[in-house]
């Protein structure tokens, strides 16, 4: 491996390329070796867990020459122990105990450079807490720019100097995309370069932008990880739920293409569907009005940008009202809001097209005792949190993203005891395993009571009848080193899961209800018998049930070809 790392090394040069990145983290092979939580060889050479990242770095550069950069990432720990705490000695994960410390971690790091290492881009984690390595939404911005700053600082107090004779640069990594965060992170001297992964996926010309103080039109990085993850974990290819055109370059013009037949078109709804729909067509030429009936633009990123965590989706809101503002001055494109639009005021105002993009219908649990029961919705609760303020015990039907972001929200907000019950044996099923582990790992901390394999029967007075699973062998709902795998792939040694079900009561004083959202066609149909003979297209929400990733995306298909 090592021959052939220095053989890949001379040919990158010989090919042209101005230097080579080697990855030594996240438990890729050269962390494999390079980390005694993982290398556990009691014989040989390679039982000395530097040896063979030093080996390489020294083949590399035989192979090439000093002026040749090589550029190494590392993690400086795995973080485990830190992570899990007491959890590390009871479970699978004791096996990865000993992991590199910080310190062991810096002394390979200056005998790496004694081999040849020229620069380093220095991160925190592994898949066991993945959301470390792939920091989701609820992150801080900058989250390892401390981590960068240990490295640095350790360098230029140890006077470490490259092969080059020159200082070893120290390159930051994880959400970075805020741009007055990375200047700040580089002027405190955290690190001597900022890198980006995320943020130029949702917006290329970032960098661009950023120089030109054009800070407000870049797209803003939702840490979703919807696109760029979890679409290649479910079989698809790295995408971004925030920019359509990222992984579609071939298919999609930079900029949409004048339309032929100028039309005047009505989109019906301002979430993220209706905005995108809305700003591409009217790039296009197209006289475009948007009709919200609320007086903020938004749809559901307005409850779902409530909870702090959510500062990301608050931010690309921001982003999406500037986007609005800034097309309505270039562009024939108007903003109506308060305003319902019916087939009388389509008629009335003479539209030869209809966008419909109203939202979705949240699913009213009508189990026995619905009537008298004290219940919301989550979506309301996040839109007007006073509505629980009389209840301490809430118990959240719907172990979904919205019920669990809703539950964190309500413990750490606004100091509720909160439990929440899910019928499948996962929570956030089919979300990113980052960002699931992440919200399960700091609801598990909140103390909040996650039930999983129980399905509510009724409303009581003062709380719920479920059905609960108590088989020991239903899964623990805070597992969160443990990856679902996606259903077509299926795992000959998961274990069965035993039913044995009984009924249990569980106190609260009101019942949220989070069993997702359900599209509501009905008024894009009766919008289209009225007005039969119009263009008319119904797209989001309204048409299925998504998140921001499918809002955009339709919306974008719709606008440039409408
Ligand atoms: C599609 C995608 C693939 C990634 N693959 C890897 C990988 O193989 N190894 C790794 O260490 N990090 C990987 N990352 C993590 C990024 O390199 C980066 O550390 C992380 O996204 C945080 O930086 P950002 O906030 O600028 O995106 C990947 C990220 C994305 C979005
Ligand atoms: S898919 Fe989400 S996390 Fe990934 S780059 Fe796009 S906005 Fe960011």
């Amino acid at each position: 491996i090592i021959k052939r790392a220095g053989q890949a090394a001379a040919d990158a040069k010989a090919f042209g390329l101005d230097g080579v990145y080697l990855h030594g983290h996240e438990g890729y092979l050269l962390e494999q070796m390079t980390n005694p939580a993982f290398n556990r060889r009691k014989l040989g050479k390679y039982a000395n867990w530097q040896a063979f990242g030093l080996d390489m770095i020294e083949e590399i550069r035989r192979r090439t020459d000093n002026a040749f950069p090589i550029m190494y990432r590392i993690d400086l720990s795995l973080a485990l122990n830190e992570t899990y705490g007491k959890t590390m000695d009871i479970n699978a994960l004791k096996k990865f105990k000993n992991g590199r410390t910080v310190e062991m971690t810096l002394d390979y790091m200056k005998n790496l450079v004694s081999k040849g290492v020229d620069m380093f881009d220095v991160d925190l984690g592994c898949y066991d807490n993945w959301w470390l390595p792939h920091p989701p939404e609820g992150m801080p911005p900058a989250c390892f720019s401390d981590i960068s700053r240990i490295v640095k600082k350790y360098f230029d107090e140890s006077n470490i100097l490259s092969n080059a004779g020159v200082k070893v640069p120290v390159v930051a990594v994880g959400k970075l995309g805020y741009p007055d965060v990375a200047e700040e992170v580089l002027m405190q001297e955290k690190a001597d370069m900022i890198m980006l992964g995320r943020p130029l996926l949702a917006d290329p010309k970032w960098p661009l932008k950023a120089k030109e103080g054009r800070t407000d039109d870049i797209i803003p990085c939702i840490g979703c990880q919807e696109g760029c993850i979890n679409e290649f974990v479910e079989g698809g290819h790295p995408q971004c739920a925030v920019n359509p055109r990222t992984a579609f370059e071939n298919i999609y013009p930079e900029e949409p293409k004048v339309a032929d037949k100028k039309k005047k078109i009505a989109v019906i709804g301002s979430g993220p569907a209706g905005i995108m729909a809305a700003v591409t067509a009217a790039k296009r030429g197209h006289e475009v009005v948007i009709y919200e009936k609320q007086n903020v633009i938004g749809g559901r990123l307005n409850a779902g940008g409530r909870p702090k965590i959510k500062f990301d989706i608050q931010n690309y809101h921001e982003y999406l009202k500037k986007l609005i503002e800034k097309t309505s001055k270039e562009y024939k494109l108007k903003l109506v809001l308060k305003t319902e639009a019916n087939a009388e005021l389509l008629k009335k105002e003479g539209f030869n097209a209809v966008i419909y993009a109203t939202g979705t219908k949240d699913v009213e649990l009508r189990l026995p005792g619905y009537e008298k029961a004290n219940k919301v919705q989550a979506v309301d609760v996040l839109d007007n949190p006073k509505i629980v303020d009389k209840a301490n015990k809430v118990v959240i039907i719907g172990g979904g993203v919205v019920g669990c972001e809703t539950a964190f929200f309500l413990n750490k907000e606004l100091g509720k005891e909160v439990t929440v019950i899910e019928m499948e044996p996962y929570f956030m099923n089919h979300v990113c395993t980052a960002n699931r582990a992440y919200l399960i790992h700091y609801m598990e901390k909140a103390g909040i009571k996650l039930l999983n394999c129980t399905k509510m029967l009724s409303y009581e007075i003062n709380g719920v009848k479920v059905s609960r699973n108590v088989s020991k062998t239903v899964p623990n709902p805070y597992k969160t080193w443990n990856p679902i795998l996606p259903a077509n792939i299926e795992n000959p040694l998961a274990k069965k899961i035993k039913e044995e079900y009984e009924e249990q009561f569980i106190e609260a004083d009101i019942v949220i209800q989070a069993a997702g959202g359900r599209c509501d066609d009905s008024g894009f149909y009766a919008l289209q018998k009225e007005m039969p003979t119009c263009e008319m297209y119904n797209i989001g929400d309204s048409f299925k049930g998504g998140k921001v990733f499918e809002a955009t995306k339709s919306g974008y298909a719709v606008g440039l070809s409408v």
